[in-house]
């Protein structure tokens, strides 16, 4: 991934260049950012980490409905759609300035089936009724604040007991020893499993993710009945 800036009156667009040596297949992503902004106006460390592991996966995606929550500049999503996933992106309800960036990102990517959706973690409201069938829930970047740890989940926990096959792929950067979802992830019925990032990484392409040495890469599926059953014994 080689991201290259160029600035422009108040926004500046980032190019992100996905590569395989083997089957010598590129893929270019330009997401616009808006300068100077903060939150959801730019792409986050987290967001190459998981589009490169979007990448890598890639052909587990094809035809396959993905959704992303807390999209912000969308990087993943993007690099999903690309890859042939039908994309829904989300971002808060209250901040539509964010669900415009998806806009934004998807224009200038020429994408003009990718859904567009207000997703608020923590509240389940109509629209989720509508939502397809999901295979894949993306989030990058969506643990950045603890007073969200729990909403997230909340909200993760109910699209994989819809979707109980699902998977969410998820990023999060490590800001501090203190902060954990364990515990909502076990009150939620979940569970999580680390992926190394050399897993899905090569050498020379770790040089162009910048912050990698402190972002992880965790997937969250549903714990299964035998699984709580163990627990609650446990805890009990
Ligand atoms: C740290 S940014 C990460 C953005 C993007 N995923 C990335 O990695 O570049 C967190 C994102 O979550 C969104 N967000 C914050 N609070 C939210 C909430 N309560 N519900 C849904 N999205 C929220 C923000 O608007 C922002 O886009």
């Amino acid at each position: 991934m080689n991201p290259n800036n160029t600035m422009c009156e108040f926004t500046s667009t980032k190019m992100f260049t996905f590569t395989d040596e083997d089957s010598e297949e590129l893929l270019e992503v330009i997401i616009p950012e808006i300068a100077e902004a903060a939150y959801g106006m730019y792409t986050w460390p987290c967001a190459p980490v998981l589009a490169q592991y979007v990448w890598y996966h890639r052909h587990r995606l094809h035809g396959k409905n993905v959704l992303e929550i807390g999209s912000g500049t969308a990087l993943t999503g993007i690099v999903a759609a690309k890859c042939g996933a039908h994309v829904i992106l989300s971002d808060s309800g209250l901040h539509p300035e964010c669900l415009e960036n998806c806009h934004r990102s998807c224009r200038a990517n020429g994408l003009i089936d990718v859904e567009i959706t207000p997703i608020t973690w923590g509240l389940i409201t109509p629209n989720f009724l509508s939502l397809p069938q999901i295979h894949f829930i993306f989030g990058s970047d969506c643990f950045y604040d603890t007073k969200d740890f729990e909403d997230v989940l909340v909200t993760v926990s109910f699209l994989l007991h819809q979707n109980p096959l699902a998977e969410f792929w998820c990023t999060y950067q490590e800001r501090s020893a203190s902060r954990s979802i364990k515990f909502y992830l076990q009150k939620w019925g979940l569970q999580a499993e680390f992926v190394p990032t050399d897993t899905f990484f090569t050498k020379e392409q770790t040089n162009d993710a910048p912050g990698l040495d402190s972002v992880h890469m965790i997937l969250i599926t549903l714990l299964t009945d035998s699984q709580v059953q163990m627990s609650s014994a446990i805890s009990s």
